[in-house]
């Protein structure tokens, strides 16, 4: 009986599905997207939120290097590398990723990375003190030599600092750094921004790739309490990386006419603190520079986003932030279930841990979290985007300055602006826009 009554509901399923199909076929394409029409097209504010759009793109983490035939490692080493990172927790990642592939294309051998004192942060914090030092020594086999101890003849000496920050455009590590690595045999570096990554061989790529995406694992103890926070947060959730900070909003020198007391005092206090003095632009400049996409967006605007992406009001929403966030009242009064990491974890939690190790919490949080979106498009936004899309979780968004200032500059207003919104972020979702680095991914045709 069972089996009869099954069978034509199948067929019936089937040529629907069919008739469906043949529909979207058939229908003229009325934009690129034309497939969002069944999921989504109408909903600004509607039941369906931006999650449940149709992508066409996605990253994934390209083949060469996760098929782990490499070319093999030299005999000979050419010297010994130190990478000295600075900045906050995901700059300085970043910069240690770029140093490993640098050896690597070197010949050289790596020895464990300085992680500096971050002015920003006011505090140092090792390596060590983050990442899982033998986990990283071990997955870095094959594609990579990293040391922990130097060799005795130069153990106690000081590596050779060899500048890199200073050459720009066609900075080449072979011509520039080599000769110096090949004198000394010991030096360190901290890797320029205009390096030229095209002319790296592919398995140099790969040890950079390896580095970054699979070889850094937080220590027990840090993931522990890592996990700790996650578990303790309701789910499903957002992780929303909000960045309407003091030093934020006083380096951008942009202008906020609605500003509490409190607010403009810690802006004042942190251009104090900032070495180059960076006034705030105004009247018709203000507004160019705004238009430019270079002003962050307060917790007000990003309510506003969030509700044009039809992100419910009773979405439990982590914030991946300091402690220092401003003017967070625009966000909370529309969004109440908030959570934040001193709000889940006891301060004993806290003692011992300082900037760093508590970025860390909102790094693993936020790889892990169903959704991500982030007001700025910072090293800790690309660093996360590249692992969620290394880790298959596509649901990652950020929200676009430019694009709020440019709608607003226009006029725009109440339900045209948030369909605006809607359409200007649903195109970047679709299209996986911004959401990895080219380096180690590849875009995928869904
Ligand atoms: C590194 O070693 C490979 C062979 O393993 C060689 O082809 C390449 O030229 C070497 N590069 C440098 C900079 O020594
Ligand atoms: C940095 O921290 C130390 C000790 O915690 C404190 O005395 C000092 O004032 C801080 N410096 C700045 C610039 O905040
Ligand atoms: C946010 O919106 C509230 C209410 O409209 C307003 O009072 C406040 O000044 C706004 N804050 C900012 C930073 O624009």
């Amino acid at each position: 009986m069972f089996v009869f009554s099954v069978k034509p509901l199948f067929s019936f399923l089937i040529a629907t599905l069919s008739f469906l199909l043949l529909l979207a076929f058939l229908s003229p394409p009325s934009s690129p997207f034309s497939l969002n029409h069944i999921s989504g097209e109408q909903s600004s504010l509607g039941k369906v939120d931006i999650w449940s759009v149709r992508r066409l793109m996605e990253w994934r983490p390209c083949k060469w290097w996760l098929q782990e035939h490499h070319t093999a490692l030299p005999l000979e080493t050419n010297g010994y590398i130190r990478v000295d990172c600075y900045g906050g927790l995901n700059q300085m990642r970043r910069d240690f990723c770029d140093g490993v592939g640098i050896a690597r294309l070197l010949n050289a051998t790596l020895v464990l990375p300085k992680f500096e004192v971050a002015s920003y942060w006011n505090e140092s914090s090792g390596f060590a003190d983050v990442y899982d030092v033998d986990y990283f020594i071990q997955h870095m086999n094959g594609f990579v030599k990293v040391v922990k101890q130097l060799p005795l003849a130069i153990a106690s000496k000081e590596p050779v600092p060899v500048d890199c920050s200073k050459r720009k455009g066609q900075f080449d590590y072979v011509e520039s750094v080599l000769p110096s690595l090949l004198e000394h045999k010991y030096i360190s570096i901290t890797p320029a921004m205009s390096q030229r990554r095209d002319r790296y061989p592919l398995y140099a790529k790969a040890a950079l790739c390896q580095a970054c995406y699979k070889a850094l694992r937080l220590t027990r103890s840090l993931e522990m309490k890592a996990s700790k926070l996650l578990d303790a947060i309701p789910k499903p959730f957002l992780s929303l990386h909000l960045r309407f900070e003091p030093d934020m909003v006083a380096y951008s020198q942009c202008e906020y006419p609605g500003l509490s007391p409190a607010s403009v005092k810690a802006i004042k206090a942190a251009q104090g603190q900032q070495l180059t003095e960076r006034k705030p632009w105004t009247g018709e400049l203000a507004r160019i520079w705004r238009r430019r996409g270079k002003c962050p967006l307060t917790p007000n605007e990003t309510t506003l986003i969030l509700q044009a992406l039809s992100i419910s009001p009773s979405t439990n929403i982590y914030l991946a932030a300091g402690d220092g966030l401003m003017e967070i009242e625009g966000l909370t009064d529309t969004y109440t279930n908030i959570f934040t990491k001193s709000s889940l974890l006891s301060g004993e939690d806290f003692t011992s841990m300082h900037g760093n190790t508590k970025a860390a919490l909102d790094y693993y949080v936020s790889i892990n979290s169903d959704s991500y979106i982030a007001t700025y498009f910072g090293n800790m936004d690309k660093m996360v985007s590249a692992m969620r899309a290394f880790k298959g979780l596509h649901k990652t968004l950020f929200l676009s300055r430019r694009g709020f200032a440019e709608l607003t500059s226009q006029g725009l207003k109440g339900k045209e602006l948030m369909q605006a919104l809607w359409k200007l972020h649903r195109d970047d979702f679709v299209m996986g826009r911004g959401s990895a680095l080219s380096e180690c991914f590849c875009e995928f045709k869904l």
